[in-house]
């Protein structure tokens, strides 16, 4: 028996990254004599898998190389590996800047990584590089998982064809390929046989996926989501994230249907449609409101979260006026909110960028005040209501309380005195402290 090795992974940035980080997982433990550790100290392999979608979060990267430096020292046998967008982005220049660092795959070369393991092992000091997008067939080298939880994630297409003016996307996932139906429908059964009830689509552009039927019909995302629907054990979908230039008629029709979640993030990142259209975002604000309009029509309590960025270079005070107002009447129970960072590479890194960092923080404050309000209000609203959650494990404080997600998916712990893991029950929502919802079994 060749000797277990064992691998510690880091993974920073979105959802798709950390979907990305669980399927590394798999592939090294089914094809690579390696196990996982969460103890960095004692790995052979130490992944990291980056983001670049701010400076900031590029930065933290090159924070964690230098850590993990130190430990190669005392084992030079130590191999690291970096992974996603800031992979892309950098390329061959990560070794310059951290020369430690051994391999540097992609988003869309995982599944290289047992052969790049082997190359790396080598040791001539040659670094492993594949940061190519060969389409979309790293699917086919993803190991069925031997154990899921209640929840799981399908991503159901990767990349981004929108190039939004201030995105590194684009460039640093590639642009947009999708799963076949076929192949989405085998994994998902297969997520059903297992035990899994709730599955959360994901995508860069979730809502634009196209595919095709054996006869050639079109499948738009609200097929695929009646598709879905009907697979016995699948309770519930989700999905993140969407874009709203294909966010058609069909698919808020869709929300009608009851297996959907109650809730949906939107991203909008400005109410001005001077800064809309500087963005390229393709859509004005009154088309925004217009699907918030429909979709609260089916779905008049969804919760209802966005993405915004202020400061985008030029924004004035009247622009951002703007946001606030979109943010009131759209009453968003949520958003991430950024302050714009410039990204090499994209097409507003060249725009000449005069509003001060001083300027830019006071905006994000104020934004974030309104939403916190926006935020709890929502929260109380649900007090006093009974709410069907899918369980999905102990509390984090005590094991005599579980957890688990609410139709318009917020956490609610209650006490429970028998496992109930990977059920539905009701839960009658009786406290509400920050962000967090107490509750009692009915
Ligand atoms: N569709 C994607 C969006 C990717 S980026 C998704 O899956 O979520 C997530 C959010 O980061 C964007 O919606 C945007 O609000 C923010 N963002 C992207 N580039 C940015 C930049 N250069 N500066 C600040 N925020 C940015
Ligand atoms: Fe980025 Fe715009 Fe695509 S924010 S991920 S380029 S939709």
């Amino acid at each position: 028996m060749p000797e277990v090795r064992k691998f510690f992974i880091q993974t920073h940035g979105c959802q798709m990254n950390e979907y990305d980080s669980n399927k590394l997982c798999d592939i090294l433990k089914s094809t690579s004599n390696y196990e996982e550790t969460k103890v960095a100290e004692e790995a052979d392999l130490l992944l990291l898998n980056t983001c670049s979608i701010r400076e900031k979060a590029q930065e933290k990267v090159f924070d964690q190389l230098g850590r993990w430096k130190k430990l190669k020292k005392h084992n030079s046998n130590v191999l690291i590996a970096v992974g996603g967008c800031v992979a892309t982005q950098e390329g061959e220049n990560i070794k310059k800047r951290a020369p430690q660092v051994d391999i540097v795959f992609g988003p869309q070369t995982i599944h290289r990584i047992p052969s790049m393991i082997n190359k790396a092992s080598q040791k001539n000091n040659k670094l492993a590089i594949d940061v190519t997008f060969p389409s979309i067939e790293k699917f086919d080298y993803i190991p069925i998982p031997k154990s899921c939880a209640v929840s799981e994630f399908v991503t159901i297409m990767e990349g981004c064809s929108k190039y939004c003016s201030f995105c590194v996307v684009p460039y640093t996932r590639g642009e947009e390929v999708n799963r076949s139906l076929d192949e989405v429908l085998f994994e998902v059964n297969n997520l059903a046989l297992k035990g899994v009830k709730e599955i959360v689509l994901l995508g860069q552009n979730v809502n634009s996926y196209k595919s095709n039927t054996i006869n050639g019909d079109i499948v738009k995302f609200s097929d695929l989501i009646k598709y879905l629907s009907l697979i016995d054990g699948i309770e519930r979908i989700r999905h993140t994230t969407s874009h709203p230039i294909d966010f058609g008629d069909d698919l808020i029709e869709e929300y009608r249907n009851t297996k959907l979640a109650n809730n949906l993030h939107l991203p909008v990142q400005s109410g001005s449609d001077t800064i809309l259209a500087q963005m390229k975002r393709k859509h004005t604000s009154l088309e925004y409101r217009n699907i918030i309009r429909k979709v609260k029509m089916i779905r008049p309590d969804i919760n209802l979260t966005t993405d915004i960025i202020v400061g985008y270079p030029g924004e004035t005070d009247h622009d951002f006026q703007q946001t606030l107002k979109l943010v009131e009447d759209m009453n968003f129970s949520d958003a991430y909110t950024f302050i714009y960072s410039s990204r090499p590479g994209t097409p507003a890194a060249g725009v000449k960028d005069t509003l001060s960092i001083e300027e830019k923080k006071r905006r994000l404050y104020e934004l974030q005040e309104l939403i916190r309000e926006q935020s709890k209000t929502y929260s109380q609203k649900m007090l006093g209501t009974t709410q069907k959650v899918l369980i999905e494990g102990f509390s984090v404080k005590t094991s005599k309380e579980l957890y688990g997600r609410s139709d318009n998916n917020k956490i609610v712990n209650f006490p429970s005195a028998k496992n109930m893991i990977g059920k539905f029950t009701n839960v009658m929502i009786t406290e509400i402290r920050t962000n967090t919802l107490y509750g009692e079994i009915v």
